[in-house]
């Protein structure tokens, strides 16, 4: 599409009160500048991010995800305000949608929404209820914007306005070039403010937006909300596609997760960045993390860490797996299985242990086909136990083990009779 965009994200977040940059608290596992570019992108392919401080250290982030947006650092110190920051953008179309950065909750199709009208400015607004803190947007008598008043600069009158300006505004670039140069900082803040453009225009359309998509977040409570909103988003679309969810008020999925076929997911459950699910039943409160999980079921409470690959297996409660790979294994009870390799039709008997660290480096654990691997066995690393080997209840396993081979390393059972009554006496 013909359309620039500029996202702003220049801005301190005094009201985040964290020495982290705004827009780089996350929601969803991701960085609420990331949600915005990603959607950015699907409209544009000429995307300017505006950034100030900490500047270095978002790009930084970002380029992690994206190597085709242009960064622009606003010159603060003489043009500090949301005007100032588009006054460095040189948009490539002679159209420019101009976003907040910390709007994580806006789609592609809802900017997309701003093209269809033809005005000089097209800008947006919603109706709260608590508008505190927005700029609110006041008409003439025949309905028209005419100007947009920040919450500082209101008076009380103003002020009452229940119609807030949502942030988001698509500009003819040519209006912009004539106009950025007009603005002055006679506020309260003393700032260049995008918003005063709208004074500065006859030709304004302003749309009526959900709260809900366009909501900016200044704290953390702001945060919390936009959070309860995404991860409504991401669970429905979800269900909708077939996924079970018991209670999903409950239940945390990242925005990258990918599930597919028949899924069931308990309540509780937390499925982290990279995950993907398929055909698979996970129980009450377990979390998976950047793992890949086929044809099992997984659950209550156990954790899988990332770079796991689970296939066609059972993993019971209180079992811990990291990068491990699993095909058609049980492990039901009590585990730590950390950087194995577990192949099929083998049993992992409760309290097992694969000893992957020795204080310096980690390593491999390998279990082939059929083993049966007894209750409270540590199997010390890196280790080879060969397909069809039994591992006798409570072995320390330091050694390779050779296919259809048992392994015990028990210290003969001592019974001692009347012990007991010795040691207590016989009134016990
Ligand atoms: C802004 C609008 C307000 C609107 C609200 C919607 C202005 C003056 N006010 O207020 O009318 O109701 O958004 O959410 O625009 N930024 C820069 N450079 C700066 C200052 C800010 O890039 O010098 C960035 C921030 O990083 C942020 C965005 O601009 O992503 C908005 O700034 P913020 O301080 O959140 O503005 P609001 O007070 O929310
Ligand atoms: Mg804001």
């Amino acid at each position: 599409m013909n359309i620039s965009v500029a996202i702003m994200a220049a801005g301190l977040g005094t009201r985040m009160k964290s020495s982290m940059p705004k827009v780089l608290h996350t929601i969803s596992g991701f960085e609420m500048l990331y949600h915005i570019i990603k959607e950015a992108k699907c409209i544009s392919d000429d995307v300017h991010v505006i950034l100030f401080h900490q500047a270095e250290l978002i790009k930084e982030k970002m380029s992690h995800y994206f190597n085709d947006v242009h960064f622009i650092i606003q010159d603060h110190q003489n043009f500090p305000g949301t005007g100032g920051a588009i006054m460095g953008v040189e948009p490539k179309y002679d159209k420019l949608l101009v976003l907040n950065g910390d709007m994580p909750l806006l789609q592609a199709k809802d900017m997309q929404n701003f093209t269809h009208f033809q005005a000089e400015i097209v800008m947006s607004a919603f109706t709260c209820k608590e508008p505190f803190g927005y700029g609110r947007v006041i008409m003439d008598s025949d309905n028209r914007v005419k100007k947009i008043i920040e919450e500082k600069d209101a008076n009380a009158l103003e002020k009452e306005t229940k119609t807030v300006n949502a942030g988001v505004y698509l500009f003819q670039t040519s209006f912009l070039k004539e106009n950025l140069p007009k603005l002055t900082n006679h506020n309260v803040q003393k700032e260049y403010y995008i918003t005063d453009l709208v004074s500065l225009s006859n030709d304004v359309k302003a749309i009526l937006v959900e709260e809900d998509t366009f909501m900016g977040v200044n704290s953390k409570y702001h945060l919390s909300i936009a959070e309860t909103l995404l991860q409504e988003r991401i669970k429905k679309n979800f269900m909708e596609k077939g996924v079970v969810m018991r209670l999903p008020q409950t239940i945390y999925i990242e925005a990258d997760v990918v599930i597919e076929g028949e899924c069931i997911l308990e309540n509780g459950v937390s499925l982290l960045k990279g995950t993907k699910l398929v055909n698979t039943h996970i129980k009450t409160n377990s979390v998976i993390e950047k793992s890949t999980i086929k044809n099992s079921s997984i659950g209550p409470m156990a954790r899988v860490r990332p770079d796991s690959v689970i296939e066609d297996s059972h993993i019971g409660n209180f079992v811990e797996i990291k990068k491990s790979t699993l095909k058609g294994v049980k492990a039901g009870h009590l585990s730590y299985l950390g950087d194995a390799c577990i192949d099929e039709g083998t049993n992992i008997g409760c309290g097992t242990i694969t000893c992957n660290y020795d204080g310096k480096a980690k390593y491999q654990t390998i279990i082939g086909k059929n083993v049966f691997v007894g209750s409270d066995t540590q199997l010390v690393a890196p280790v080879t136990i060969s397909d069809d080997v039994i591992i006798a209840s409570g072995t320390t396993v330091t050694k390779n083990i050779p296919k259809g081979a048992l392994a015990i390393n028990r210290e003969p059972l001592k019974i001692v009779e009347n012990f007991f009554y010795k040691f207590f006496g016989s009134q016990k």
